[in-house]
C-alpha cells in the first residue's frame, strides 16, 4: 500500500498536502470506487482526530444550538445511504494546462472524480432538531486543518445554501462503501454534498453555522470561483468571478488510456459520465472523426440520482494514429463544449470540454 493505504500506482501530485489520483483504468467498469482508489483532495496537512473527544457544534441562526457527541450523531438520528460522486472542480484541469499554463494548480487528470456509498446523518435532520431562524439562508462548515495556501491562511470551510442543506441528501457521513470512514477522507465525520463540487464536502467537519449569507471562508469567498481569463489569481478578492456549486455535466474516457497503441479493429471504448444537482445524464456520443459523426454508446443503468454512470461501445479502430472523443449530455438539454479553450479560466475549474484521447491502431 502507498500513501495513506492508497494503491501504490496512484499518480500523487502532491505528498504534503497530499493530493493523489488513481490511474484513470482503475475507474472503469464498476460504480464504487474502491477506497484505496478514491482520488483525495487536501489543502493543509490531514488531521487525525480522536473520535471520543469530536464534537459537533452546530449554532448561528438557529432555535436550539447543538453540541453533539459521534456517538450521539448515531443514536439520535436514523442513519442514511446513499450512492454519489464526489468531482473536484479541478478535475480535468490537464487539459486546461494544454492550453495555457496555470502556475500554482495540481495538474489533475480525469481521476479527481470517484463514487462511494456513503453512510451518515442527514444534515436536513440535525437542522430539524436546531430549528432555523427565518433568516437563515446558508449553511457553512469549518474543519479545523489550516491550509497554508489560504490567504490568510485559514481552516478549511465552506457553505451551501439553506434549501440544498434541507435536501435530505446532504450527509454528515461517518462511513465509505461500508467501512468506517478513513482520516484521509475526513474521519470522524465529513459532509458528502451529492451533485455539487467536491469542496463543498467539508472533511473533518466540527463546526455548522447557519448563516444569511455564504462563508466568508477563503474556499468558498475566494477560491473555488471561475475568475474571468484576464484574472491574475493573487489580486482577485472575494465575490470575484462567479461561485462554484452544482457539477457541470462531464464525460471522460476511461480506456483505453491515452497514448495506447492497439491492434487495429473492433476496440472497446469506455468511460464515464456525470452530472450535477437534479439532472441526469441522458447520452454519451463517441466519435472518431472528431466531431463530424457520432455514435451514442451504451449507457449503465443509474444506481442513484447522486452517482455517474459508465458508458461503453465497441468501434472499429483503424490502422494509423486516431483521436477519439466522447461527449455527454443530461436531462436540461446540456452538453459539453467542443474545447477546452473558452473554458480557460487562471484558476482551471470545471474543464467539461469533449474528452479526447489519442490512439494508435496498429496492424
Ligand atoms: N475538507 C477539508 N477540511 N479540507 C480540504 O482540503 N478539500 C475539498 C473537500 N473537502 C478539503 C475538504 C475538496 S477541493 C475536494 S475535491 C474533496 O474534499 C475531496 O475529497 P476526498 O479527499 O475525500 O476525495
Amino acid at each position: 500500500m502507498g500513501l495513506w493505504e492508497k494503491r501504490d500506482d496512484m499518480i500523487v501530485h502532491e505528498v504534503e498536502p497530499f493530493n493523489a489520483e488513481p490511474p484513470r483504468g482503475e475507474l472503469a467498469d464498476r460504480v464504487l470506487t474502491p477506497v484505496e482508489s478514491f482520488y483525495s483532495r487536501n489543502h493543509g496537512p490531514i488531521p487525525e482526530l480522536n473520535p471520543q473527544a469530536w464534537r459537533l457544534r452546530v449554532g448561528g441562526l438557529v432555535d436550539r444550538p447543538l453540541e453533539l457527541s459521534l456517538e450521539e450523531l448515531h443514536a439520535r438520528f436514523t442513519p442514511r445511504t446513499l450512492v454519489a460522486t464526489l468531482q473536484c472542480a479541478g478535475n480535468r484541469r490537464a487539459g486546461f494546462i494544454e492550453v495555457r499554463d496555470i502556475p500554482g494548480e495540481i495538474p489533475w487528470g480525469s481521476a479527481a472524480t470517484s463514487t462511494a456509498e456513503w453512510t451518515g446523518t442527514s444534515l436536513a435532520d440535525v437542522l430539524s432538531v436546531a430549528g432555523l431562524g427565518p433568516h437563515a439562508a446558508h449553511v457553512a462548515f469549518a474543519a479545523p486543518d489550516v491550509s497554508p495556501l489560504a490567504n490568510p491562511p485559514q481552516p478549511y470551510g465552506g457553505s451551501i445554501t439553506v434549501q440544498k442543506a434541507l435536501s435530505g441528501e446532504v450527509l454528515l457521513a461517518w462511513a465509505m462503501n461500508g467501512q468506517p470512514l478513513p482520516a484521509v477522507h475526513g474521519a470522524p465525520v465529513r459532509v458528502v454534498v451529492p451533485g455539487y463540487i467536491g469542496a463543498r464536502s467539508v472533511k473533518w467537519v466540527h463546526r455548522i453555522t447557519v448563516g444569511q449569507h455564504p462563508s466568508d471562508n477563503y474556499f468558498q469567498a475566494t477560491a473555488y470561483r471561475l475568475l474571468l481569463a484576464k484574472t491574475d489569481p493573487p489580486t482577485a478578492g472575494p465575490a470575484d468571478g462567479l461561485p462554484l456549486g452544482a457539477v457541470a455535466v462531464n464525460a471522460d474516457i476511461l480506456r483505453p488510456d491515452d497514448g495506447d497503441t492497439l491492434p487495429a479493429g473492433p476496440v472497446q471504448i469506455t468511460g464515464y459520465a456525470f452530472t450535477g444537482d437534479h439532472h441526469s445524464i441522458t447520452r454519451v456520443d463517441v466519435s472518431l472523426d472528431g466531431g463530424r459523426s457520432w455514435r451514442p454508446a451504451d449507457l449503465d443503468d443509474q444506481i442513484s440520482p447522486w452517482a455517474w454512470q459508465h458508458w461503453r461501445t465497441i468501434l472499429k479502430l483503424p490502422v494509423g494514429d486516431t483521436e477519439i472523443t466522447a461527449r455527454a449530455w443530461d436531462t436540461s438539454g446540456a452538453t459539453q463544449p467542443e474545447s477546452p479553450v473558452p473554458l480557460w479560466n487562471p484558476k482551471g475549474y470545471v474543464n467539461n470540454s469533449w474528452a479526447r484521447i489519442r490512439v494508435t491502431g496498429q496492424r
